[in-house]
């Protein structure tokens, strides 16, 4: 077969060696625009895993790479005036030129013909190739050139990154963050070789404009980096050895991911995209080299997987590309996800977390920014620097830990907030049992919500209840609008007092265009219009919230009156019930939800328009409350914090809202999303709405609940540790297991909880089954 790599860089080179390996007959050219050890760049990182997978397929590259590596452990931080150091994090870095060199001189070994110095224009410079391999970088010309088959999706990101070298040598990976007059800059720093460091600088735009350094040459960058950096370089200097282009000067990073990956172009010849050129992963997790060398060993893979001659394989390229692209497109697409993750931590920093968050803290968020990095997996790594950070937290939370004991783990330190202190961070999720008769609970809702305050969890939230008997979402939804409401309420609370250490809160609220519709398990199920017997429903604007759903009327200054008033009348029942918490249903499209989001509030007046006016009435209801509920006990507000459909609200905007209703007297915002429009396209996954807790706790500065997939003890830990949220609730794994955190905690293997005095007989074995299962699984303690 006749191959063509454009580009020498790691996988052009790559390709071209373990092809020529495979089978020496190919007639392989690498054309490479630079001059041969010429290449700009410092050092790159990968992993111990990808040195493994380079070993199992050419072992002379893989030990030559392994004799020149430098490897490393711990990762260091810098922040403040501190330094803060963990350990096991397993890296290897090599200088790019070396790494270069090593796969240039084994290309020539093998007999791969290496051209240097030309610039290839387009693939249909070699007419005569069977396959032209792509490796022309992230600016591909020849991705390029046929946009139209290969649909580059292209991202440039705001941030502005410089790469850097110094001939200072640091033992760890070392990140290090320095406030300007202007803002925060960071440094990503790794010795690659015996003598030098790779030292990249980023910072946001606005900052590198307010410093002008888009005016500035890269002498004078190198030079201002020198003095922020002073500390740290010790008189060292920065270097650049950007000759080449890339890295002459501060870049966007650009996130690339392509539609197609191959295709035929019109000599017969078969061209394929592989490294930078198909995909990017940015420095922030250092996978670009890998996936590229990866890439490479995927098509080789295929090819050999043919198990044909040479004669024979041109004949199958087009279904080994396709083979190829189904492979690797969703291994990349998994790493781009939590590199991306990663990349939008660093982007944020500076605004989000270097002058919120102390040191300690900032470590952890730092290391799980990727959220690939849980609690037990920093466990795995540096069991001794995660035990004293549980310590740090426990003691930040008022709990005393004898020197030598089992630090508490964060999701089990007590909170705080108002008169009320929590004995942990496990909240149930307020959830709809539409089980009530004419609006009052009974003793259904006495086991449903008696059990799961019997099961670990430190706050019980019953589900929304409505201010009136048109604020119901169904005609099951549960009410405090009369006083034998209130009365049926209190039993319940009582119970839960009488026979629990959990606190219990209520969520009050008002289905607005959501209402009157069928309880999930009858006729056409939840959210569709009940088919007789509905009640008239009210929203900001007169807008049905299904496509041909009943239709609500845009409310009146009077409704508002009215209904404030309605909200006032079930809070001070809320209070006389004896619930310790009560929430304001702002989310999901119900009527205070249907004024906050811009798709269902197309009002005209002082209260539509502008986020301030769509919030004017939802905060004069919060006020309202604000005045007749208790002043010890909290007030929070569930809101949706992203619409998750073009021109609806955003998280920005979330941060706005929760600033209003901070400054209304909120104890925490409840962190929801979504629900608002049918249209919506959530991206669901793992804890997938804490990051609007977390931006809403950091920006906006109020104490903030996630919820949404939080399913583990782990994934409570990891967001509470890195101060993501102050409480997680958790829905439907309570709906399954009211003891969920009583059962978390054994399988974690954190025995001193306290089990109801009925129940204790079940401790020992439930922790003794879950430490089996752990054990036979080599999973966590
Ligand atoms: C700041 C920064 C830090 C990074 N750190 C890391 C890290 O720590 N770890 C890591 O794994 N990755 C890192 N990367 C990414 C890494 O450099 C790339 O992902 C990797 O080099 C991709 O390899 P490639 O062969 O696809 O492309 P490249 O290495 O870009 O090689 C492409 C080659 O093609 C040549 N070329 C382009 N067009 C033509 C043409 N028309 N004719 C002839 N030749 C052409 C170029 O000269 C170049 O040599 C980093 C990148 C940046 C920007
Ligand atoms: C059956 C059910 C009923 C719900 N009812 C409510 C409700 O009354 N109020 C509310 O704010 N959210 C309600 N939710 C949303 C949950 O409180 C929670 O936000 C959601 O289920 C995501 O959390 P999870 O992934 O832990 O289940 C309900 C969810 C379910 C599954």
């Amino acid at each position: 077969m006749k191959i063509v790599c454009i580009g020498g860089g790691p996988a052009g080179l790559y390709f071209a060696l373990l092809m020529k390996q495979l089978d020496p007959h190919h007639d392989i050219t690498v054309v490479e625009r630079n001059r041969p050890y010429d290449t700009f760049g410092w050092g790159v990182v990968f992993s111990d895993a990808t040195m493994d997978h380079m070993r199992r397929w050419d072992a002379v590259t893989a030990e030559q790479i392994q004799q020149a590596f430098n490897h490393w452990d711990d990762i260091e931080l810098r922040l403040k005036g501190r330094r803060i150091r963990s350990g096991g994090h397993g890296f290897v870095g090599i200088g790019r030129k070396k790494l270069l060199n090593i796969l240039q001189a084994r290309c020539e070994a093998l007999g791969v013909a290496l051209v240097f110095e030309t610039e290839a224009e387009s693939d249909l410079d070699y007419p005569d190739a069977d396959l032209i391999i792509a490796s022309d970088g992230i600016n591909s010309r020849i991705r390029s050139r046929c946009a139209e088959t290969f649909r580059p999706d292209i991202v440039t990101r705001p941030n502005r990154y410089l790469w850097l070298g110094t001939k200072r040598l640091y033992d760890a990976f070392t990140f290090d963050f320095q406030r300007s007059e202007h803002g925060w800059f960071q440094a990503h720093i790794y010795k690659f070789d015996a003598t030098t460091s790779t030292f990249i600088v980023e910072c946001p735009e606005h900052v590198w404009l307010a410093h002008g350094l888009d005016r500035a040459d890269p002498a004078e960058s190198i030079a201002f980096c020198e003095r922020l950096f002073a500390d740290n370089l010790q008189g060292e200097r920065l270097m650049s050895n950007a000759r080449h282009l890339r890295g002459s000067a501060w870049l966007n990073f650009q996130r690339v991911v392509c539609g197609q990956w191959w295709l035929k172009n019109t000599h017969g010849s078969h061209v394929v995209l592989m490294g930078d050129a198909v995909h990017t992963a940015h420095f922030a997790i250092g996978s670009g080299t890998k996936l590229a060398l990866e890439d490479a060993i995927e098509l080789t893979r295929q090819f050999k997987a043919l198990g044909q001659t040479v004669v024979d394989m041109p004949a199958q390229i087009g279904a080994v590309l396709a083979r190829y692209q189904a492979e690797r497109s969703v291994e990349t697409l998994r790493l781009q996800n939590a590199a991306w993750n990663a990349m939008e931590w660093f982007e944020v920093c500076g605004a989000r977390y270097c002058d919120q968050l102390e040191p300690e803290q900032f470590m952890y968020s730092m290391l799980t920014r990727s959220q690939r990095i849980s609690h037990e997996n920093l466990r795995l790594r540096d069991a001794g620097w995660l035990e004293g950070y549980e310590r740090w937290f426990a003691r930040r939370a008022g709990v005393v830990v004898a020197s030598g004991g089992h630090p508490v783990p964060p999701m089990f330190t007590p909170y705080t907030v108002k008169g009320l202190t929590l004995k942990n961070r496990v909240v149930v999720s307020p959830m709809a049992q539409y089980s009530a008769v004419d609006g009052v609970v009974g003793d259904y809702h006495l086991v449903h919500l008696g059990a799961r305050a019997l099961g670990g969890a430190a706050l019980v939230m019953a589900e929304m209840t409505c201010v009136s008997p048109e604020a119901r979402i169904t005609p099951g939804c549960p009410g405090l609008w009369s006083d034998a409401q209130g009365e049926a309420w209190r039993r319940i609370v009582q119970w839960v007092h009488a026979n629990s250490d959990a606190a219990i809160g209520v969520q009050i609220g008002h289905a607005g265009p959501k209402g009157s519709t069928n309880v999930p398990w009858q006729d056409a199920g939840a959210d569709q219009p009940l088919p007789e017997g509905n009640w008239p429903l009210l929203a900001a604007s007169a807008q049905p919230y299904l496509p041909g759903g009943q239709l609500p009327r845009a409310m009146t200054r009077a409704d508002m009156d009215r209904v404030t008033q309605g909200f006032v009348a079930a809070a001070v029942r809320a209070a006389e019930a004896g619930f310790d918490w009560l929430e304001l249903h702002c989310a999901h499209g119900y009527l205070l939800s249907s004024f906050i989001s811009p798709l269902t509030n197309r009002r005209d007046d002082a209260y539509g328009g502008p986020l301030e006016n769509r919030l004017r009435w939802p905060l004069e209801v919060f006020a309202a409350l604000r005045a007749a509920w208790p002043a010890d006990r909290p007030l929070s507000v569930r809101i949706s914090a992203h619409d998750w459909v073009d021109g609806g609200l955003t998280p920005a905007d979330a941060v706005e809202v929760a600033r209003a209703f901070k400054a209304a007297g909120a104890d925490l915002i409840d962190v929801s999303s979504g629900q608002v429009s049918p249209d919506q396209r959530p991206t669901y996954g793992r804890m997938y709405q804490t990051p609007f807790a977390d931006r809403i706790r950091q920006e906006a500065g109020i104490a903030t609940m996630a919820v949404g997939a939080i399913s583990e003890a782990d994934h409570v830990n990891a967001i509470i540790a890195a101060g993501r949220a102050d409480l997680c609730a958790v829905g439907r794994p309570h709906l399954a297991n009211p003891a969920w955190t009583l059962a978390e905690a054994a399988r974690i293997g954190f025995t001193p909880i306290n089990w109801p005095k009925q129940l204790v007989s079940g401790k020992g074995q439930m922790e003794a089954l879950a430490q089996r299962a752990a054990h036979q699984a080599g999973g966590v303690k």
